[in-house]
C-alpha cells in the first residue's frame, strides 16, 4: 500500500507515503493539488535534506518540471529562471557554461533548485539567497502564484520564510540574477589553499567550481555511496560572550561571525568531534568518519535509529559545552 520512499531520500531509509503525486509541468500544479486529500502535502525534491523518522501522514508531491530559461541579459548580468525540479548541481554547471558567475561555490550540493531557497543553501562562504531575484511560490490556501522578492523570502543562515512558514508555499520556480564578471570568493578556509596548490591564484569561476567539487568529494561522504543528508546539525549561533569563554577553554574550537556583533557561530563538527562521536556506530546508524557533522546510514539503519543517534549526540554536546544543537534537515514523522 502507498508509495515506497526509500529511493527518494538520500539517507536511504525505508518509509511509505499514503500517496505520491508527481507534477511534470507547472501549469498542472493547481489541479494536482486539488486532487489530493485535504491538508498540506509533503513536498519532496531530491530528498537530500530530510530524515524519515517515521512514515509521513500527508500525501507526497514531487515537482519534476525542470526547464531552465534565460529571461533577459545584458553585458553585465542575466536573469535565469529554473523550474523547481531542476537538479541543483547541473543548474550551477549550466550557468557557468552560459558565462554567468556567482553560484560556483555552491557546486555539488545535492538536491533540486526548488529546495535551494527553502533552507537558503550555503557553502564555502556563499549563500544562494544572495543571487535569488524572485521565487515563484504557489500558495495552496489561496490558489495564488506569488512572485516573492529576495527580501520577502527573508533569507538567513539555513533559514527562510519558506522554512519558518512550512506548508504555506510550494516553490514552483526560482529566478536568479547572475553577473557576467567573475568575483571569486575564495576566503573560506581551505579554498584559496586548494587552488594555490594547483598553481592558481586568480581563479576563473570554472576553476573555483572544480576546486569546490574536489574539496567536497574529499571531505563529505557521497550519498550515492553511503546514505546521508549532508550536515545533520546547524552550526549553533550563541552569544559572543559564551563563544569567547568556550574558545578560551578550548583553543581548537572554530568560531565564525554570527551575523551580528553580539553573536558568534560555532563549529558543530568540532563540538561533536570533541565529544568523541566521529566514526561512531550504533548498528548501521553512524557518524561519518570523514566529517563529524554528517550522520550516515551504513545500510539498514531506520530513520528512528538515526534520530535516536542524533538526540544522543545533541545531548552530549549540551551536557559538555552547554550548547544546544538543532537539526538542519527536516525531520518527518517525528519531532525533534
Ligand atoms: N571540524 C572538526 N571535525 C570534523 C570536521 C570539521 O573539528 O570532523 C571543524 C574544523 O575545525 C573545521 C570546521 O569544523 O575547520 C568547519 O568544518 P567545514 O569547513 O567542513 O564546515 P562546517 O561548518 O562543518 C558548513 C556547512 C556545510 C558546508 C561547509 C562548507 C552547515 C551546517 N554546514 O559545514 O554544508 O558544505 O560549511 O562551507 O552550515 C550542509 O549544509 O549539508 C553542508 C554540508
Amino acid at each position: 500500500r502507498g508509495a515506497d520512499l526509500r529511493a527518494r531520500n538520500t539517507f536511504g531509509v525505508g518509509a511509505r507515503a499514503p500517496l505520491l503525486v508527481e507534477v511534470a509541468a507547472l501549469p498542472a500544479l493547481g489541479d494536482a493539488l486539488a486532487g489530493l486529500p485535504a491538508g498540506a502535502p509533503l513536498l519532496l525534491g531530491g530528498g537530500s535534506n530530510l530524515l524519515f523518522a517515521g512514515d509521513p501522514e500527508a500525501a507526497v508531491l514531487a515537482i519534476r518540471a525542470a526547464d531552465v530559461t534565460v529571461l533577459e541579459e545584458d553585458g553585465a548580468q542575466a536573469r535565469v529562471r529554473a523550474e523547481a525540479g531542476a537538479d541543483w548541481h547541473a543548474f550551477v554547471r549550466r550557468t557557468l557554461e552560459l558565462g554567468l558567475c556567482g553560484l560556483e561555490n555552491l557546486a555539488l550540493i545535492p538536491g533540486t533548485v526548488g529546495a535551494a531557497p527553502i533552507q537558503n543553501i550555503g557553502a564555502y562562504g556563499v549563500e544562494v539567497g544572495e543571487f535569488v531575484d524572485v521565487v515563484e511560490a504557489f500558495e495552496p490556501a489561496t490558489g495564488r502564484l506569488h512572485r516573492l522578492s529576495a527580501a520577502q523570502c527573508a533569507f538567513a543562515y539555513r533559514d527562510s520564510l519558506f522554512k519558518r512558514e512550512a506548508g504555506r508555499f510550494i516553490v514552483a520556480a526560482v529566478e536568479f540574477r547572475l553577473p557576467r564578471a567573475a568575483a571569486p570568493r575564495i576566503d573560506y578556509a581551505g579554498v584559496r589553499e586548494a587552488l594555490a596548490a594547483d598553481g592558481i591564484d586568480a581563479p576563473t569561476p570554472r576553476q573555483v567550481f572544480d576546486a569546490i567539487c574536489a574539496l567536497r568529494r574529499r571531505k563529505l561522504p557521497d550519498p550515492a555511496v553511503i546514505g546521508n543528508a549532508g550536515s545533520f546539525f546547524k552550526n549553533p549561533v550563541v552569544p559572543a560572550q559564551q563563544a569567547l569563554a568556550l574558545a578560551d577553554a578550548h583553543p581548537g574550537l572554530a568560531v565564525f561571525p554570527g551575523g551580528d556583533a553580539d553573536s558568534r557561530k560555532l563549529s558543530a563538527a568540532w563540538l561533536i568531534d570533541a565529544c568523541g562521536w566521529k566514526g561512531h556506530r550504533d548498528g548501521d546508524a553512524g557518524v561519518s568518519a570523514q566529517h563529524a557533522l554528517v550522520l550516515v546510514n551504513h545500510g539498514a539503519a531506520t530513520g528512528a535509529q538515526l534520530l535516536a543517534l542524533a538526540r544522543a549526540i545533541a545531548g552530549s554536546v549540551g551536557a559538555r559545552f552547554g550548547v544546544a544543537l538543532e537539526p538542519e534537515p527536516r525531520i518527518v514523522g517525528a519531532s525533534w
